[in-house]
């Protein structure tokens, strides 16, 4: 196990009517004028930013509102609400919505402090020292950004989608977190999230430093659940042992409990950032059409964890040979991820019917270098094979 340092400050309230409490959970972290952010609508539609308004105007909290922010939020969206920011004068923001809502949220969080602009710190031209306060009311399991140090952008201009990783100052103060507030959304959305907190668990899981066994177990036993739960609330939207099983995981997937101690790994995302980035496809849809392909490629190179995981949680027995179980237990996730979440299998099933290969794979390695250093090494021909396997 390597040495690690583990900070996660949040707060998680988790449960039936948890929103009501968003108001005295501010104040206790000092809140008194709050913007709110949320997206296109849903949070309107279903009432719950009513309610939220209402909780926190009982105790007293002034509140300015930023919305419309889109899924593969932009930057043109923190720039508007930097602009707010300056003009209200927050001391806490506090996101409603999912991923894109929370990271649109962080990156002006950073970028309330800071005389140039926000972009900066996403291409490491700068690196924030101060960020306003976030708490967060998740209404979508997915991202896992309500207990993550990170936040990821588009910059509208060059298409580039990267993310700023500083849980110091970026984990939420506080993630309420009510199961109840996820059976609205389209079934669509609830396989993408799901398919997106298993890549999260995968990309801590592929990694070549041994004898990390807590972090092994723990991530075959979220996945193991993950896909039975993933099952019934495909069935019934409306279960909530499932949803609420669902939405933890979320949570934990990409909280860091099951990485610490080892080297991770993240290229199966940087991949599926270029997809999402030039075509504005749902994350983790494009994950489903790209964590197959990288998982087999992975069978022929470096099989151990692929061959693990095909073993202990993809129900394929040992034959004695690695390489082969590796490339059935790719196989029976692609299998699964198409029968039980309805997700795409390819580009033109994720609605990309002649998708610029040569694009997303120079921009890749431009933004991450000409070979990235993970579980495997990979170059620019490997990445474009990979990509290739999805064209299939
Ligand atoms: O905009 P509204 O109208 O609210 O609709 C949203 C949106 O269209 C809808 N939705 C959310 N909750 C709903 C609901 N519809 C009905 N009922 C509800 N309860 O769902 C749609 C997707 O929302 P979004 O916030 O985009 O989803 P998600 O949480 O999957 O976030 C995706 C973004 O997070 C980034 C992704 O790249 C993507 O940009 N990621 C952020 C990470 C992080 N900060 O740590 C890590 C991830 O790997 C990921 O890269
Ligand atoms: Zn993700």
């Amino acid at each position: 196990m390597n040495n690690f340092t583990f900070y996660s400050p949040t707060e998680f309230v988790f449960g039936r009517e948890t929103e009501t409490q968003v108001g005295r959970l501010c104040i206790r972290y000092g809140a008194r004028r709050v913007m709110i952010v949320y997206g296109g609508g849903s949070v309107v539609r279903s009432g719950l930013l009513d309610r939220v308004k209402d909780s926190l105007t009982r105790e007293g909290i002034v509140c300015c509102e930023l919305s419309g922010v889109q899924p593969n939020p932009v930057d043109t969206k923190v720039r508007e609400g930097l602009a707010l920011a300056q003009e209200f004068q927050p001391d806490f923001l506090l996101p409603v919505g999912g991923g894109s809502v929370i990271d649109t949220a962080k990156a002006i969080a950073v970028g309330y402090y800071y005389e140039g602009d926000f972009w900066d710190f996403y291409i490491g031209k700068a690196k924030p020292h101060q960020a306003l306060p976030v708490g967060v009311v998740l209404t979508i399991p997915a991202a896992g950004s309500e207990g993550s140090g990170n936040t990821v952008i588009t910059d509208t201009r060059t298409k580039v989608k990267t993310g700023l990783r500083e849980p110091m100052l970026l984990r939420p103060r506080f993630a309420v977190m009510n199961p109840e507030l996820t059976m609205t959304l389209p079934a669509w959305q609830t396989a993408s999230g799901i398919s997106d907190m298993m890549a999260h668990i995968l990309e801590r899981y592929l990694s070549n430093t041994p004898d990390v066994q807590i972090g092994d177990r723990l991530a075959e036993g979220m996945l193991l659940a993950i896909m039975e739960m993933a099952a019934r609330v495909m069935k019934d939207p409306l279960d909530y042992e499932a949803r609420a099983n669902i939405m933890w995981c979320g949570t934990i997937a990409h909280n860091d409990t099951c990485s610490l101690g080892r080297k991770e790994d993240w290229f199966s995302h940087a991949m599926e950032h270029e997809v999402s980035a030039e075509y504005d496809v749902t994350h983790g849809a494009g994950l489903a059409v790209i964590v197959p392909a990288f998982l087999l490629y992975a069978s022929r190179h470096n099989p151990h964890k692929v061959a693990q995981l095909a073993h202990r949680v993809l129900g394929i027995a040992d034959s004695g040979d690695m390489e082969e179980d590796a490339r059935q237990g790719a196989l029976a996730l692609k299998a699964w991820l198409h029968d039980v979440l309805r997700m795409p299998v390819n580009f033109s099933q994720l609605g990309i019917q002649a998708p610029d290969l040569e694009l997303m794979n120079t921009r890749l390695h431009k933004l991450k270098g000409e070979v990235l250093h993970g579980y495997m090494d990979l170059d620019a021909a490997a990445t474009m094979e990979i990509y290739r396997m999805v064209m299939e």
